[in-house]
Formats: C-alpha cells, sequence, structure tokens
C-alpha cells in the first residue's frame, strides 16, 4: 500500500424517506443486485427511518416468507466468493433494518386490480423499480399512470426506474419512449445503465478533465484511434431464452459501450449539471455515423476450452437454437464526425467465451517523430497506449518508451500506472447503490435520457437491419474473437490489444 492511501469519507447526505416499490420482487435482480445494494445503502446510515420496500410479484409471496428467502440469498453470498455481492459475514444491523422495511405483494403486471391496490397502500415519495422483463416495462408504467400513481405533489415525488434492454431497435425505443412519456414527464424516468453505477466509469470524466496534461492531447492532432473493449469468460448460463432474440449487438453495445464511449469522447460539459453532462452524451453519440456491415463484424463461439475445461458451443446451450445465428461477439469500427474526432476510429468489441475478462479503454496516441532515434536499436518506435481499466482490476496503465540500461541508445516500452485498490478502501458495492441512492435524490446524471437512448439506437440501427438473416462467424470458446475482428483492423494497419496478455495485471 503507498503512503498516500486516501480514506474517502464524503459527508453523503441521507437520501429522504420514500417507498422503493419492485416489480418482480421475486426476480434474480431483486436478490443479487437490489438487496445487497440496500443493505449497503443501510450500512452507511443513507437511508431514512421511514424507508420501505414494497415488492410486488406474480408469485404468491408473503412477508416473512420473503424476508426469509432474501436473508437465506445474502447469506449464501458469504459462501460464493464468485457472486457479484461477497462478503465475509452479513452484518445484522444493516440487514435487519432492510429486512424489517420489506413487504410483498401479489399482482399481475398488466391487471388494473394491482395498480389499484398499490394506489391504496402507497402515500408520500416513492420510486418504482421495474426489475421485469422488457416486454413489461410499457404496460407496467401505463398502469401506474392510469391509476394516478404518478402524479406528483410538492411533498411526493414520483419516479420510475426502468432496466435495459430499453428497447430492441430504433423504432421499439421511440415507441416506448413515446408510451411513458404519456404517462410522465421524462424527469420521472431514470433509464438504467448499471456500467454508469461502475465507480471507474464515473471517474473516466474526473480522469480527463480533472487533469490539464491530458485534454489538450485527447483529440484527433494526437490520438491514432481508440479501443473500447468488453469481454467476458462466461458464456450465455441460463439466459438463453432472452439472449436468442437479442444477441451481444444489442445486449452491450448500443448501452454499456456507447456509455464508455461517451466517457472518454465527450466533450467537456459546462458544469456536472445532469442535463448538462447528458447533453454531451447527446451530442457525442449523435455524431456517430451510423454503422454499416463493412465495418462490423459479428461471431458466435463454437465450443472450446475455458479455464481448463470443455465447453459447450453456444447452439448447445440450454433454450437456444441448434442453428441459432444470434451473435455472441461483436466488433465494430466508429467513426464519430465532430471536431475532435473526426478521422479517429474508434474500435469496439465485446463477446463471450473469449479468452479474458477484460472491460477497457485503450487510447493509443500517434507515434513520437522517428528522426531522433533513427539509427538507434529502438525497432519501431512504439506509440503510447493509455489503457483505463475498468474491470476486473480498476486502474490504469500507459506504455512509455524509456532507455534500456546500458552504454547506448536502446528503447524499450514499458507500463506504468496505478490501481485504485492501492489508493482507495475497497468500496463494499455492487454499482446499485449510486444509480438507487441517485434516483431518491432527485439526480439523474447517471441515467440515460430519451434523446441519448434514440441517438445509440439510430447509430446501429443499420446494422440490425442489415444482420437479420446475416451468417455468424464462428470462433472457439476461450479465443480472443473470430479472425474476421483481427482483419477489421488490419484493414487500417492496426491490431487489437491481445486478450489474455496480463502483463498490466501485474503492473
Ligand atoms: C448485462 C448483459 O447488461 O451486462 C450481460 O445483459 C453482461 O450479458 C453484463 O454479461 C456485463 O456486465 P458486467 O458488469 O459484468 O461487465
Amino acid at each position: 500500500m503507498p503512503d498516500a492511501c486516501v480514506h474517502d469519507t464524503p459527508d453523503t447526505p441521507q437520501a429522504p424517506p420514500c417507498t422503493l416499490v419492485i416489480f418482480g420482487a421475486g426476480g434474480d435482480l431483486t436478490k443479487r443486485l437490489l438487496m445487497p445494494a440496500l443493505y449497503n445503502l443501510a450500512g452507511g446510515g443513507l437511508l431514512d427511518e421511514k424507508f420501505s420496500v414494497l415488492g410486488v410479484d406474480h408469485n404468491p409471496l408473503t412477508d416473512d416468507g420473503w424476508r426469509d428467502d432474501l436473508t437465506k440469498t445474502m447469506d449464501s453470498f458469504t459462501k460464493d466468493p464468485s457472486a457479484e455481492f461477497h462478503a465475509e459475514r452479513i452484518d445484522p444491523r444493516p440487514w435487519g433494518f432492510v429486512r424489517d422495511r420489506l413487504h410483498v405483494m401479489q399482482g399481475d403486471f398488466s391487471d388494473e386490480a394491482t395498480f389499484k391496490e398499490l394506489a391504496g397502500r402507497l402515500t408520500g415519495n416513492v420510486v418504482f423499480y421495474l426489475a421485469v422483463s422488457a416486454r413489461f416495462f410499457g404496460p407496467v408504467v401505463e398502469g401506474l399512470g392510469k391509476a394516478g400513481l404518478l402524479k406528483q405533489t410538492d411533498d411526493a415525488f414520483r419516479r420510475v426506474i426502468i432496466e435495459k434492454p430499453f428497447g430492441s431497435d430504433l423504432a421499439s425505443a421511440k415507441a416506448l419512449n413515446q408510451t411513458i412519456l404519456a404517462q410522465g414527464e421524462e424527469g420521472q424516468f431514470y433509464r438504467i445503465d448499471h456500467f454508469l453505477g461502475k465507480e471507474t466509469v464515473q471517474s473516466l470524466l474526473a480522469i480527463r478533465f480533472a487533469n490539464a496534461m491530458l485534454e489538450p492531447i485527447w483529440r484527433r492532432d494526437y490520438v491514432d484511434h481508440v479501443e473500447i473493449t468488453a469481454a467476458e469468460t462466461i458464456g450465455v448460463e441460463e439466459r438463453g431464452r432472452f439472449y436468442e432474440p437479442t444477441g451481444a449487438l444489442r445486449d452491450m453495445v448500443p448501452n454499456h459501450l456507447f456509455q464508455l464511449l461517451t466517457m472518454v469522447a465527450m466533450e467537456p460539459p459546462g458544469s456536472f449539471d445532469a442535463e448538462a453532462v447528458r447533453d454531451e452524451k447527446t451530442r457525442l453519440v449523435t455524431a456517430i455515423r451510423p454503422v454499416t456491415p463493412e465495418n462490423a463484424v459479428r461471431g458466435q463461439y463454437a465450443a472450446g476450452r475455458e479455464a481448463g475445461k470443455d465447453v459447450p458451443a453456444y447452439r448447445d446451450e440450454p433454450d437456444v437454437a441448434k442453428d441459432s445465428r444470434t451473435e455472441t461477439y461483436v466488433a465494430l469500427k466508429l467513426e464519430i464526425e465532430n471536431e475532435r474526432w473526426s478521422g479517429v476510429p474508434f474500435f469496439l468489441r465485446t463477446g463471450k467465451r473469449l479468452a479474458d475478462r477484460r472491460t477497457e479503454i485503450a487510447v493509443h496516441f500517434k507515434p513520437a517523430p522517428f528522426t531522433l532515434f533513427r539509427g538507434t536499436d529502438g525497432g519501431d518506435l512504439a506509440p503510447n497506449v493509455m489503457r483505463l481499466r475498468i474491470d476486473p482490476k480498476p486502474g490504469s496503465a500507459t506504455h512509455l518508451n524509456v532507455k534500456r540500461p546500458g552504454p547506448q541508445m536502446h528503447l524499450s516500452v514499458i507500463e506504468t500506472g496505478f490501481c485504485y485498490g492501492d489508493f482507495f478502501d475497497p468500496a463494499p458495492t455492487v454499482g446499485y447503490e449510486t444509480l438507487i441512492y441517485d434516483c431518491m435524490m432527485g439526480d439523474p446524471t447517471l441515467f440515460q435520457r430519451a434523446d441519448t437512448i434514440e441517438a445509440s439506437w439510430a447509430a446501429v440501427d443499420p446494422l440490425i437491419q442489415a444482420w437479420k438473416d446475416a451468417p455468424v462467424c464462428f470462433y472457439p470458446a476461450g479465443a480472443p474473437g473470430p479472425k474476421e475482428a483481427d482483419d477489421l483492423l488490419a484493414r487500417d494497419g492496426r491490431s487489437w490489444l491481445p486478450l489474455g496478455d496480463t502483463r498490466t495485471e501485474d503492473a
């Protein structure tokens, strides 16, 4: 641990009293992420005494039964270090705080009676959390609107958190926006993208705009290209039913990868005011030239090996068609048509069952002028690369050229960097804490606005349409991706940073 270890003790105010209504109370998201997030918020003293949760589920659940189930699930996290939330022990104080405030009711999401019952039970501030399948987003918001549950007063806010996927293409996203905005104001809707709940994604703005040495070179005059990678080693797991009609493009690109893209490429906002930030994001996404199939690769994993074990092909996963053409991998070349980035390609790739678990942004700078080092044994001057690492080990690493010790001028590339964990206590978060807290506080900065979502879908819509019947290229599970993705960069004389390269992990 360096001497300059910093402990963050912000004076964060408590959220106002409110009821959190969770549609999908018995679902996976509630168990895996929402409850741990509430537990962490309670642990930080950020929930008001009058905070409460009302779960709604189509299955019959009782308050006591639900409390017991969730207590068991929370306990099970102590035995599973690979869970999104893991703790050595569950502290009975914060968990007791949450547990005692849990209530549940049975209700059909498309039945008027559910919303009538809710209207009879709810007063004051309410956050409605739609932890349900996307097909219920519209019906639930309509149900809330018709029952008068979205009417706000000076003393009571009514807000709705909507999970992803928000639409499945441009037309459906527009239609969903229209449906929900017929029931309430834009400011009441909080469209979630959990990448924005990641501390290190939020920190990208600080890295860019709080360090004067970076901003002048963060543009086309100095940057050659940018790589954005979200590589996973896991397969589709038990999510075949969701994944089959979705695929990697819809699942990851216009949402998560574009969030990383906006953070790394947007213009500095005038302030951290939510609308100032979201205006800049929309401006950036609107400047993306719509992607065409020539600039894209779609892949699907075949059988292979992952972590020393044989793993099946995507087509042999549960709930997946034997002749499925759903992509589990996508690589894109994006062009951004604005003053800062014109001519700088942004290469994005994401996939499942790849050689490495890694989410990062790599900014490749143009090489230094060669003249001074001509004739030395430096080989080609390696361009500087700044890697901003999000997962699994958040931090940053920059490749620099230095002189190798010895009598002659020989160059070597070294890596210099830092890990967040070396400077800050690892915060016990699952990423949803900030999002739930911000919604209760009425701060939509980390949520997607209607226009940003529509602009994002617009950028990939030509590809979605063109890919309706397109074949996929196969890659063996455990590989860095299909060969065609390498060709996409090779065409421009560039190559991806290797996946599976662990050098930075040791930096
Ligand atoms: C989800 C996708 O939104 O993000 C998953 O539906 C994906 O398919 C996940 O695995 C990746 O998130 P993270 O935080 O694990 O990188």
